[in-house]
């Protein structure tokens, strides 16, 4: 078998470290821009959860806040609406954005949670 063909294992091990720590760096630094993004959109917290909605449906309503609703506009801050006002934007914008049934509850869930929050609205 020629030489350059044959990968030593250790070099291989050493690749596989290498794409850990990528993946590493690159979460870190998702989460904490994620972080960065909670005056826009408030991060799930306890007092969110007494909203009666399920932890995962806050999560993905608030990925989908955060990136789906981003796409044509910047993410507004959730707080810079009322809830009435959000009752009658988020229908239209869930239709814009093209969600499905899943996300649309999750993203509709999220905003009420946010007014279930202990935070200024
Ligand atoms: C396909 C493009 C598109 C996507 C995706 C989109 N929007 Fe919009 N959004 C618009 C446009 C255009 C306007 C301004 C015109 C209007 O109000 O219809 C707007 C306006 C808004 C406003 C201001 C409304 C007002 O009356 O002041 C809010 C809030 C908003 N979008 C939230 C969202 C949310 C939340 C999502 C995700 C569910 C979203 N948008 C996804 C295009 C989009």
């Amino acid at each position: 078998m020629p030489r350059c063909c044959s990968i030593p294992p250790q070099s291989r091990d050493r690749r596989t470290l290498r794409r850990a720590a990528w993946t590493a760096a690159v979460l870190t630094l998702a989460i904490a821009g994620c972080n960065g993004l909670s005056h826009i959109a408030p991060p799930i917290d306890q007092t969110m959860l007494t909203s009666g909605h399920s932890a995962r449906a806050l999560e993905l309503g608030r990925d989908i806040y955060l990136v789906q609703c981003s796409r044509c506009h910047v993410a507004e801050p959730v707080y810079d609406y009322t809830a009435n006002e959000w009752t009658a934007i988020l229908p239209d914008m869930c239709d814009e954005a093209k969600l499905n049934n899943e996300e649309t509850q999750a993203v509709t869930a999220y905003i009420d949670a946010c007014f279930h929050a202990d935070k200024p609205q």
